[in-house]
């Protein structure tokens, strides 16, 4: 995707001591950065914090990652907000979440439609409280002409649901005869992911440290590069941000072929 190189040279002045833009090779910027934001709970524990007061730092951080992304010219961000594990927290926390996602989607909309952002989801909305599920109807209705970066919320999201209900639906298309059982290939399966259409990940970031891919897009990663931090969600910046492209252009990507 095209990018302003001055806007975006301007959003990156004052840097830090040990990274800048310059770091930065503009002609190999990846398609597709998906984020699983970490570390809500512990940043709000270590300030002596409810978590919830960590979940809404964890916005700012956010809105620093979009519009961070959009500057760089991504095609696709994809963050994971809620797993189909998530609903295990206290209700009160998981009730909290789900008024703050409605609540920044609404508030949100003018700066998806200021950086021309068009809003995708996967996950299974249905089961989401009314007003979390006609909120996000909302934005995908509103942002559904927007032609920049497409911003995707992983929401009641897990990639082993994701893959039952694949196989699910494309059980039913053999069964309706629009699809030959014999002949599946994987491009099937991408199709009926809620991923379709998209790049996959070329790099998957994860903040607070922890090792783990926590059900998360399991199909699409495939081939992407895994950069850890030990920086907690809230503290994300534009420059850790910065940090992992840099380190993911150091990287040779060899999708399984051999060394040249
Ligand atoms: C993980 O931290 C974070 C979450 C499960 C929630 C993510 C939500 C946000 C960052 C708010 C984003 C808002 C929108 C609109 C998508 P954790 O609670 O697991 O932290 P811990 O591991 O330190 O306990």
């Amino acid at each position: 995707m095209q990018f302003d190189k001055a806007k975006l040279a301007a959003y990156y002045k004052d840097a830090p001591d040990d990274i800048s833009l310059d770091a930065l090779d503009l002609s190999r910027i990846p398609a597709h950065v998906s984020l699983i934001m970490d570390g809500n709970g512990r940043w709000a524990k270590a300030q002596g914090l409810e978590r919830t007061k960590g979940h809404r730092a964890g916005v700012t951080s956010l809105r620093e990652a979009v519009t961070t992304a959009v500057r760089l010219g991504l095609d696709v961000l994809s963050v994971y907000a809620f797993s189909t594990e998530n609903w295990r927290r206290s209700q009160k926390e998981v009730n909290f979440l789900m008024q703050l996602f409605a609540e920044t989607l609404i508030k949100e909309l003018p700066l998806f439609h200021q950086e021309n952002v068009r809003l995708r989801f996967f996950g299974n909305l249905e089961a989401l409280p009314k007003k979390t599920y006609m909120t996000f109807q909302r934005g995908l209705t509103e942002t559904k002409d927007n032609t920049g970066m497409i911003f995707a919320l992983a929401v009641n999201y897990g990639a082993r649901a994701e893959l039952t209900r694949a196989a699910a639906l494309l059980a039913k298309q053999a069964q309706e005869g629009s699809i030959d059982p014999e002949a599946i290939t994987p491009e099937d399966i991408e199709k009926n992911l809620y991923t379709a259409g998209l790049p996959d990940p070329d790099l998957l970031i994860r903040t607070s440290g922890e090792k783990r891919l926590s059900n998360y897009l399991l199909w699409q990663i495939a081939y992407s590069e895994l950069y850890i931090t030990p920086v907690l969600w809230p503290d994300f910046t534009r420059w850790d941000f910065l940090r992992a492209l840099v380190a993911y252009q150091k990287r040779e990507r060899r999708f399984g072929g051999a060394q040249s």
